[in-house]
């Protein structure tokens, strides 16, 4: 009777402690729901700060969980008592955001793995170094804002890195050499910067993944590295620079390539001497110093412009030819046959 009466208080005092015990991890669990690391909150709260607190933050008040915060994004957590890490910040379209990167702030979210910046153009200065700490980032797109300066060296200390995108800016200086070390990186865009030097050897060469590459519209010279014969890339975007030389080794049937431009460069090569690879669609030579014929291959592309060449001899017939028109030929050396004039003889 003492003993089972005993039993029940037992057991009773057993289910308050336990419903104590269940009503606190329900409130613990109701603050942390979406609730960031405490570290990593008060990084954001200086990037706000380092950017004088811009109307773009107006969500970034205690009123919201920070995994909830306009651009920023939170791992999922392994269990609804654990702060969550922030991995992602993504700022979109906002002339608000004026001034440098605060560099020392993001590099305190040391979960980080992907930083976006787009179409902000009122952000400027260079590339802070202290990103380079970020060794968690594999995917970097900071594309037309007012950066300047050189494209770091340090990026290359990111050994994760498989996307870097930093198009569109006013980067200036050589591409660093560096980036070829980078071992997994298989899409680079460093197009619409004002870019000089050479390509670097290498670069890409390291990645067992198809590759990525366009360092369009800049002002880089020399010639298409001897190693990108080995490089399986499957987009490649040279156009518009002072590029001159050899292009051939980029062809061959076998080749991964499924768009090359070359345009608007001084590349001088034997057209009739290559093979287009058995994947390519979209392929512009034009505004160069290509020669030879045209490939009857050219007639299975979904683009093609050859204009402002030396090609000569008779243009493809069959397949696709009848959706190019006179203006994807136009001034070659000779050049003749449908869509041009018919050729002599
Ligand atoms: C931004 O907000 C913080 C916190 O409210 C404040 O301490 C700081 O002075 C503000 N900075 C600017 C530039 O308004
Ligand atoms: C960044 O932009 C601000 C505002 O336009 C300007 O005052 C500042 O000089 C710029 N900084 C750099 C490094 O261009
Ligand atoms: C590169 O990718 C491979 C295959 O996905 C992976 O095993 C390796 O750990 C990666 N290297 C680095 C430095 O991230
Ligand atoms: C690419 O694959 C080769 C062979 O499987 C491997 O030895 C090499 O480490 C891989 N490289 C990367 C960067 O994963
Ligand atoms: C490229 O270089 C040429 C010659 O040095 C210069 O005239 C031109 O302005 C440069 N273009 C860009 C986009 O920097
Ligand atoms: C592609 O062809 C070249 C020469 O024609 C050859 O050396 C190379 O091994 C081939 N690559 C593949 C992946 O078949
Ligand atoms: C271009 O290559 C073709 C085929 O290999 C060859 O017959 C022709 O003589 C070459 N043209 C020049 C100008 O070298
Ligand atoms: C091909 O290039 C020429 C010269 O830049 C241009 O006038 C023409 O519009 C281009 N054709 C197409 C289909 O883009």
């Amino acid at each position: 009777m003492r003993a089972s009466s005993l039993g029940r208080c037992a057991n009773v005092a057993l289910a308050v402690l336990l419903t104590t015990i269940a009503a606190a991890a329900a409130a613990a669990a109701a603050r942390t729901k979406n609730e960031c690391h405490a570290g990593d909150k008060a990084a954001l709260l200086a990037i706000k700060a380092g950017f004088g607190n811009a109307s773009y933050f107006q969500s970034w008040t205690s009123d919201y969980p920070c995994c909830e915060w306009i651009s920023v994004f939170c791992d999922l957590s392994a269990s609804p008592y654990t702060l969550r890490r922030v991995v992602a910040v993504s700022f979109l379209r906002d002339a608000s955001l004026v001034g440098p990167l605060p560099g020392a702030s993001v590099a305190r979210l040391t979960a980080l793995q992907q930083l976006i910046l787009i179409h902000v153009p009122g952000v400027n200065g260079t590339l802070p170094r202290d990103l380079a700490r970020l060794s968690n980032l594999n995917f970097i797109d900071v594309s037309y804002t007012g950066i300047s300066g050189p494209v770091p060296w340090f990026l290359s200390r990111l050994t994760k890195l498989t996307y870097l995108r930093l198009s569109f800016n006013s980067l200036t200086g050589p591409i660093p050499a560096s980036l070829a070390d980078v071992p997994n990186l298989s899409f680079l865009d460093l197009g619409g910067n004002r870019l000089t030097g050479t390509i670097p050897p290498l670069l890409l060469s390291r990645t067992n993944d198809t590759a990525y590459l366009s360092l369009s519209h800049n002002n880089l010279t020399g010639g298409v590295p001897s190693d990108f014969a080995a490089v399986r890339f499957s987009s490649l975007d040279l156009s518009h620079n002072a590029l001159a030389g050899e292009a051939s080794l980029l062809f061959g049937l076998n080749k991964s390539l499924e768009k090359l431009d070359l345009s608007h460069n001084a590349f001088s090569f034997n057209l009739s001497a290559v093979t287009l690879p058995s994947q390519l669609g979209v392929f512009d030579i034009s505004h160069n110093d290509v020669y030879g014929v045209l490939p009857s291959q050219v007639a299975k592309l979904q683009y093609l412009n050859v204009s402002y060449n030396r090609l000569s001899g008779r243009v493809p017939i069959g397949g696709n030819m009848d959706r190019f028109d006179q203006y994807c030929f136009q001034h070659n050396k000779g050049l003749c046959g449908t869509p041009l004039p018919p050729c002599k003889q």
